[in-house]
This record gives C-alpha cells, sequence and structure tokens, in this order.
C-alpha cells in the first residue's frame, strides 16, 4: 500500500553504491571477470551502466581506473550531485593506494566472488594508473560531476540518462563495455532493453551483467516470490516503477542469444532452503533443476 504514496520509493535509496568501497569492489569485480574470460585487449575506453542507483560510483571508478566515457541509464533518478562527489573523493585514496577489492567478509551479499581480491594489476597497469590519476585530470571528472550531462552529449565525459527508453539516444556500437549489478532483475522489458544494448555496443565489446534472482527479501525464502501469480504480484507490485520481474536464468540466456550476443561465461550462485517446486505457482512447476536452485547469476556476454 506504501506504494501509492507519492516518492515513497525514493525515499529508500537503492541500497549498495551509497558507499564508495561498495562501488569499487563492484567496478573491479566487473574488469576482473572481463579479464578472465572476455579475451579483451585492454581497458575499456567508453563504459554503459544500466541502473546505477543511489550514485555513479561504480562507473566513476571505471574512470579513475583508466576509461575514458561513461553513460548511466536509470529509470529512477536516485543519485545526487552531492552524494556522486562525495563518492568520487572517497574512491581517488583507493585507486592512489592501490586498495585490495573488498572481499566476501566486507560484503557477503555481493557477487561475483573472485578467485583473488587483489588488486587487478592484470587489468589495470601501473602505466595506466599513472596516466588515469594525475592531478590534473582528477579535477576535470571532478568539475564534470558538477555539470553531468542528462542528454547524451560526447563532449563529456560523464552522461547520466533518466529515464532512458530510446536505443537511439547514443550512436550504434558506440561502448566498449556495458554492465550492470542487481538491475537486469528489475528491468520490464528485458527483450527491448538486451536489444539496445546490443545496438550500442560495438563490435568485439563486452556486457557483464551480475542478476540477483532472489525475492529481495519480500518473502521469507529466497525463491518465495515465484509462489504468486502473476495477478497478485502485480498487486503486490503496486505503484512501484519497477519490482522484480521473475525472469528465469535461462530466459536470459536465450533472450542474450536470440539477440546476438555470444555468452562467454555464466557463474551460478545456489540457493539454500528455497521453496520445492511443488510449492511454486503453476507458471514456475516446470522449470529447469538449474532455475529452480540458481539464487544469482553472472553472465559476460560478447558481441562479435
Ligand atoms: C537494486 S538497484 C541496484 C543499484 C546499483 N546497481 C547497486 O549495485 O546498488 C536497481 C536499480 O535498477 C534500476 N532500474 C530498474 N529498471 C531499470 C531499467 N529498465 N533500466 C535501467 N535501470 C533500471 C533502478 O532504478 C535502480 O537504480
Amino acid at each position: 500500500m506504501k506504494s501509492f504514496i507519492p516518492g515513497s520509493f525514493l525515499r529508500k535509496g537503492t541500497g549498495g553504491t551509497c558507499s564508495a568501497r561498495y562501488c569499487y569492489g563492484v567496478w573491479l569485480r566487473h574488469l576482473s571477470i572481463l579479464f578472465q574470460f572476455g579475451n579483451v585487449r585492454g581497458y575499456p575506453n567508453t563504459v554503459a551502466e544500466l541502473g546505477p542507483g543511489d550514485s555513479i560510483g561504480s562507473g566513476l571508478a571505471g574512470l579513475l581506473g583508466g576509461a575514458q566515457n561513461y553513460f548511466a541509464f536509470d529509470v529512477v533518478k536516485f543519485t545526487s550531485q552531492e552524494q556522486n562527489i562525495k563518492i568520487f573523493n572517497e574512491l581517488i585514496p583507493l585507486f592512489k593506494n592501490r586498495e585490495n577489492i573488498p572481499d566476501n567478509k566486507e560484503f557477503p551479499n555481493v557477487y561475483p566472488r573472485l578467485a583473488t581480491y587483489k588488486f587487478p594489476y592484470a587489468s589495470i597497469t601501473e602505466r595506466q594508473l599513472k596516466k588515469s590519476l594525475t592531478e590534473a585530470r582528477i579535477r576535470r571528472i571532478r568539475d564534470n560531476l558538477t555539470d553531468i550531462s542528462t542528454s547524451v552529449n560526447e563532449d563529456y565525459a560523464i552522461n547520466f540518462i533518466c529515464p532512458w527508453f530510446r536505443p537511439d539516444i547514443i550512436r550504434k556500437e558506440s561502448v566498449d563495455m556495458i554492465y550492470s549489478q542487481a538491475v537486469l532483475e528489475h528491468v520490464d522489458d528485458l527483450e527491448f532493453t538486451y536489444r539496445t544494448l546490443y545496438y550500442w555496443l560495438k563490435k568485439g565489446g563486452s556486457m557483464s551483467h551480475q542478476i540477483d534472482f532472489t525475492s529481495h527479501k519480500i518473502t521469507a525464502v529466497w525463491n518465495g516470490h515465484l509462489s504468486y501469480s502473476d495477478f497478485t504480484w502485480r498487486l503486490i507490485r503496486g505503484q512501484r516503477p519497477y519490482l522484480l520481474n521473475r525472469q528465469l536464468l535461462s530466459t536470459h540466456i536465450g533472450l542474450l542469444k536470440n539477440t546476438g550476443f555470444r555468452v562467454v561465461a555464466v557463474i551460478p550462485v545456489k540457493g539454500k532452503n528455497g521453496l520445492a517446486r511443488n510449492q511454486l505457482s503453476n507458471k514456475y512447476k516446470n522449470i529447469s533443476e538449474e532455475d529452480l536452485t540458481v539464487s544469482s547469476a553472472h553472465i559476460l556476454s560478447k558481441k562479435e
């Protein structure tokens, strides 16, 4: 019922990106997976993020690591200039000190898990860091933060587009890497979204998505949301701009392939003590064993 009160959704925020260490950890996780499985030649130059949430901190980490341009696309404006500048200032010493990646002890709910949490010199070289962390460059990014472009202007290092809904808001095949963290489980029109991301990505570009298939604590059991009929689920969503699309891992993989992506790595995590198949709504009773048990997955794909 609270979702019917205007603004109540915004006051809550989204959870993660109000912490600089979280943003640093998220960006370096996506980067590490990209270099581990993506067969990439170098650090991505132009990066786009879907659903940054409370701040654009993981994109700022991408810029501090060496990217030249960052696009953010959201449907609700949770970020503020003040928050972004605060996170940016806190990110700088993390890079300057080559801090290790905050691990699963510090962030037990953040995936993917990595083989090592040491600073990823394999993906960010010392040479590159020296260039990307000069005082002049840091000042330029900070200046950009007081003047973020909200309609696409490629002369700006940072573009924040909210709400976004048209593929032609940025140039076709202009992005090297697209990523999202805990977003694709919320997206209403997945097919359109994957088609749009395909349009934006350069040939040879990579896409890295961490998807959380749990009920986000709306139900006591991690997969309890799959026990409701579509009708009841629409009532639970109420007036919220988004909730959970209840799409399965196999649906994501099928859509990616149909759109033209090559799926190069899927890193699944199994949920514990979930509802059994016969406790799910009719819609989900016949899903595969993997869809029934996977509580999150990281999917890396390429456009070739
Ligand atoms: C759980 S928050 C995750 C925020 C952030 N990525 C993090 O790691 O904390 C989900 C985010 O997805 C955004 N979102 C929902 N539907 C979206 C869509 N169709 N396109 C882009 N972003 C969307 C929400 O506005 C919100 O910022």
